[in-house]
């Protein structure tokens, strides 16, 4: 029996309570959040970014009409900004009306189009021919059929200058492709080559992919945590050099993503990849304030932390991030007359962005060294911002004693909130609902930046579920908690489980996103003391029906695992081919609807599935099917054992 007494005294729960945490990871940025369409816009890719990788990834040069030309990416004196090394160069061969160029291949399958929808295109460009240089841009199908009118450009001088068009779709397409050819002869140079939807979030300019923002807003975060995670600490000990810096991985310094995005530098990404930061700190202050939620950036507190086992010896380079972090304070919330602020102002934001909260350092593993760095990180922005509360680390839980020491530093030190980071299974969420409940409430506040139930079935979800009911019980000590990670394009994983999937024009929430809507759209203000009395049933893992998974689309598979009750996994499949892509549904054996629904259960049927792990179809009598709920954004997935 459950006796809920509502007159009783809870604990206040704050509107900030549940947030989101944003990382560039599984391509959330760009060719995800951020709204580009054009893949290496700007030529900067680099094979220290990802051995695959050439200043033309992206790219196919090409010719038209009997055009001629050669295409290369050049990083010499002649580029656009110190900050962005590399351009493109087209040298013209071509006769008669002949044209030459190249065409961008966007993310995932191509650049998606909207019949009727209107993409503003833009390109800097100079060119060395007397009389100009004309330039087509196109928008076609892989088959090189239009799929809008051209724009046509005129290139009219040897100087770096902007060209702007804008190009109507007349029919809708997910694999489009995007050209830019030119005629004439001599020499074209190109750089920040650059496709939006008009339609981003909010109509916003360099802004954001409306379905996966719009996602996000539902959610109706407290705050926003950025940019990582693991990213930030990327290479936060290169130093600062420009000569030698450019050319090799840079820190992930927040300077480096704000002012004119040609002005931006790119940098290797932690996970991977090339970052464009298009999607810079503006563009996540702007975001946030959009979504009415509290921006909480984090800076490396030059310790590598995720694993890396080192600390700055540098001095100077200390000194200098620690400016940086009251730098940043000074770009959210100057005044315009000051430095940062008026960049923030020069951005198109003159008032502040009301930051409140900043975190140094992410899944620290030297604990003192860490704190060491934090404490004068600390007492620079305490000294100098004293209303701004400054975030401290704990590093993942599973650290061990590691863990234990950090917060041993951090409430000796009366530090106001630690970040405290776990990825677990369903169990172990059910095992500690009432982790917080004895937490010092004399000792720091617990910022929980990340978690999740390992996985993706509607158990984890449900796992989730009830521990955030824990959360919400010891609100008075669990002051923020936030899902991670939240966004994954379906063809460059590096983390799962994520709360929002997409492809180039799609994107669906997971049950975990569903229990977080749930949540974070009913935020009560207070919590009411609840008993139970009687037999509460053991905690453990189901043994029968194995759950259920989120389900991408009619063509793509979730993964699904089958595990015992003392958690040994039996079977665990992604259900991909095996070269990183989804086999699709049809490929499944002999599906067919019935009663609604996608189902198939024939047992023999599914021993590929089976085999793949260590049970057999004789063991289990399994029941796969899939159906498409009314107004769901995907499918689900059910097993019965
Ligand atoms: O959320 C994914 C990663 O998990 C984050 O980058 C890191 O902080 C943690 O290890």
């Amino acid at each position: 029996i459950i006796s809920v007494d509502p007159s009783g005294a809870g604990v206040s729960i704050s509107n900030s309570m549940y947030g989101v945490f944003f990382e560039d990871i599984n391509y959330a940025a760009d060719g995800g959040l951020y709204a580009e369409l054009v893949r290496n816009r700007s030529f900067e890719f680099l094979p220290a970014d990802n051995r695959a990788y050439t200043g033309l990834t992206a790219w196919t040069p090409g010719a038209e009409g009997g055009g001629a030309g050669s295409a290369s990416t050049v990083n010499d004196g002649a580029r656009l900004d110190d900050r962005n090394r590399t351009y493109l160069r087209l040298q013209l061969a071509n006769s008669g009306s002949g044209r030459y160029g190249v065409t961008n291949s966007g993310y995932n399958n191509g650049v998606p189009v909207r019949a009727g929808a209107r993409y503003d295109f833009s390109v800097w460009a100079r060119t060395d021919a007397a009389d100009g240089t004309p330039v087509s841009v196109t928008l076609h199908d892989p088959a090189g059929q239009p799929l809008a009118a051209a724009l046509e450009i005129s290139v009219r001088n040897d100087t770096w200058t902007r060209y702007t068009g804008t190009l109507t779709a007349s029919r809708t397409a997910d694999a489009g492709r995007l050209s830019v050819r030119a005629g004439g002869t001599g020499t074209l140079r190109l750089d920040m080559v650059s496709l939006f939807p008009q339609d981003t979030y909010r109509g916003r300019p360099n802004g954001l992919r409306k379905d996966l923002a719009e996602k996000i807003a539902a959610l109706r975060p407290g705050f926003v945590r950025f940019p990582g995670g693991c990213l930030v600490n990327t290479n936060s000990m290169n130093g600062y050099d420009a000569a030698s810096n450019w050319e090799r991985a840079r820190a992930y310094q927040w300077k480096d993503t704000v002012g004119p995005v040609e002005t931006r530098a790119t940098n290797v990404n932690f996970w991977g990849y090339n970052q464009s930061y298009g999607l810079g700190y503006f563009e996540y202050f702007q975001f946030a304030e959009d979504i009415g939620a509290m921006p909480v950036p984090v800076v490396p507190a030059l310790v590598t932390g995720c694993g890396q086992n080192r600390a700055t010896v540098d001095e100077a380079l200390l000194r200098r991030h620690i400016q940086d972090a009251l730098d940043l304070i000074e770009f959210a919330n100057g005044p315009t007359s000051s430095t940062w602020g008026q960049l923030r102002a020069s951005m198109g934001h003159p008032a502040p962005f009301n930051l409140t909260h900043l975190a140094v350092g992410n899944e620290e593993n030297l604990p003192d060294e860490f704190f060491a760095n934090f404490e004068r990180f600390r007492a620079a922005i305490e000294a100098r911002y004293p209303d701004v509360t400054v975030i401290s680390n704990s590093g993942p839980l599973s650290q061990g004693a590691t863990f234990d020491r950090l917060w041993d530093l951090n409430r000796a030190a009366g530090v106001d909130m630690v970040d405290e980071h776990y990825y677990n299974s369903p169990t172990w969420f059910l095992q500690n609902n009432n982790r917080y409940d004895s937490y010092d409430r004399n000792g720091p506040e617990v910022f929980l930046g990340e978690y999740a139930s390992q996985d993706a079935l509607l158990f984890n979800s449900l796992s989730e579920a009830a521990y955030m009911t824990g959360l919400e019980r010891n609100a008075d000590i669990v002051k923020m908690a936030s899902y991670a990670p939240l966004l994954a394009n379906i063809d460059n994983v590096q983390w799962r489980p994520d709360l929002i999937w997409f492809d180039n024009d799609e994107s669906w929430g997971t049950t975990s996103y569903q229990v977080q809507k749930l949540f974070m759209n009913n935020v009560g203000d207070r919590t009411v003391p609840s008993t139970v009395t009687g037999a509460i049933p053991e905690v453990k893992p189901i043994n029968g029906p194995i759950g259920l998974s989120t389900w991408a689309t009619a063509a793509a598979y979730d993964d699904v695992k089958v595990t015992t009750p003392d958690g040994t996994v039996l079977f665990s499949d992604d259900f991909s081919n095996g070269a990183g892509q989804w086999r699709p549904l049809a490929n499944r054996g002999s599906w067919s609807v019935v009663d609604g629904e996608y189902r198939q259960t024939s047992t023999s049927a599914q021993d590929t599935l089976v085999s793949a792990g260590n049970i057999t179809a004789s063991d289990y009598d399994l029941t796969l099917k899939a159906r498409k709920t009314a107004g769901a954004e995907g499918f689900l997935i059910g097993f019965g054992v």
